[in-house]
């Protein structure tokens, strides 16, 4: 592990100083954040702009709303709770169906079964704010579980794999895809043991996989290989990935997006302090892309003509990157 960080401090690896200093304090204002930290609103923009997002099928903000939610879960089989201001995966509750025999019974993504009554106390505690940042009173979100598509069926455990997308001056320049396991509980954040694989940026094709922070080859649950994956409808994504700049205002962005079998792309989130190991899952450092979308300075450019310098200049036979 020593020797890997060595490493990447040689390939220009961007550290979490130098990425506050010089990308959010310089690109991303403050009075922004609440478009990306505050997911019902991010979930506005997103659509407003033509973008694709999991459906949201209510949202509870107030203890005495929680009587809703029996009504908006209704006849349902999946969905997910969410607090607006999480992170990190804390908080979020993956329903996949229903107990054959009871209906009133809820499968969690782990397979375990909760009541109606459980979903309540959570969804209460969710608004009490014990998921959100400084404690603060939250609203809970229950929308569409995604279905993920079955490329990613051999690599992934009980959840849905999440494409992050790092997105500089509108330009994309890393990208990996992260894949829940047993240990992450139907969620694919690094910090619950999800397994990130960097994404050649040229291809869509995965590349290796680290799993806190020591480079891994087979998904821990599964055994399958996690290099060679082909993630479809790359140059989509990137695109999307793209236009968050025009959606957030914001110039340093982590984009997160899921790939739903019946929906395609969604994006699921995005996030102002993107973390850095995606530089570890892509054995690649930030800094040398960062200069060179410095270089060009090409902020006047579309979405589209940003994702495709992305495409060329960082694919992972590129020299440049
Ligand atoms: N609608 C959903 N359907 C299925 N899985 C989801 C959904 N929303 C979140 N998840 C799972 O939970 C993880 C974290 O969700 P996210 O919305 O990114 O919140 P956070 O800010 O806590 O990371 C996702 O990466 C995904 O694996
Ligand atoms: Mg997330």
């Amino acid at each position: 592990m020593l020797n890997a960080a060595r490493n990447l401090r040689k390939r220009g690896v961007l550290g979490v100083n130098e990425r506050n200093a010089q990308m959010i304090m310089k690109y991303n204002p403050r009075h922004l954040y609440p478009r990306v930290d505050n997911k019902v609103l991010t979930k506005e923009l997103a659509l407003t702009a033509g973008m694709a997002v999991p459906e949201l099928y209510g949202l509870i903000g107030h203890q005495s709303e929680l009587r809703n939610l029996s009504k908006i879960i209704g006849e349902r089989d999946s969905f997910v709770i969410k607090p607006a201001h999480g992170s990190g995966g804390d908080g979020i509750i993956v329903v996949t169906g229903r107990s054959a025999r009871k209906r009133e019974c809820f499968r969690l993504a782990s397979g375990v079964l909760v009541m109606e009554s459980e979903l309540q106390y959570h969804t209460s505690n969710v608004v009490g704010g014990q998921y959100s940042l400084g404690g603060n009173p939250d609203t809970a979100l229950v929308e569409y579980c995604v279905e993920f598509d079955p490329i990613f069926a051999e690599v992934s455990y009980q959840g849905v794999p999440d494409i992050r997308v790092i997105v500089y001056r509108g330009y994309p320049v890393m990208a990996m895809v992260r894949l829940p396991t047993r240990m992450s509980g139907g969620k694919a954040n690094l910090h619950q043991g999800a397994v990130g694989a960097g994404i050649d940026l040229g291809t869509g094709r995965t590349l290796g996989g680290v799993l806190d922070n020591a480079v891994v080859d087979e998904h821990p649950d599964t055994g399958a290989l996690i290099a060679g994956l082909q993630i479809p409808g790359w140059n989509f994504i990137l695109e999307s990935a793209a236009r968050g700049l025009e959606v957030t205002g914001l110039g340093y962005l982590g984009v997160d997006i899921v790939i739903d079998r019946h929906h395609g792309p969604l994006i699921l989130e995005m996030n102002a302090r993107p973390g850095l190991n995606i530089q570890i899952a892509n054995c690649m450092g930030l800094s040398g892309r960062i200069a060179r979308v410095d270089k060009i300075q090409g902020d006047a450019a579309a979405p589209d003509a940003r994702a495709k310098f992305a495409r060329r200049e960082f694919s992972a036979t590129s020299s440049l990157s």
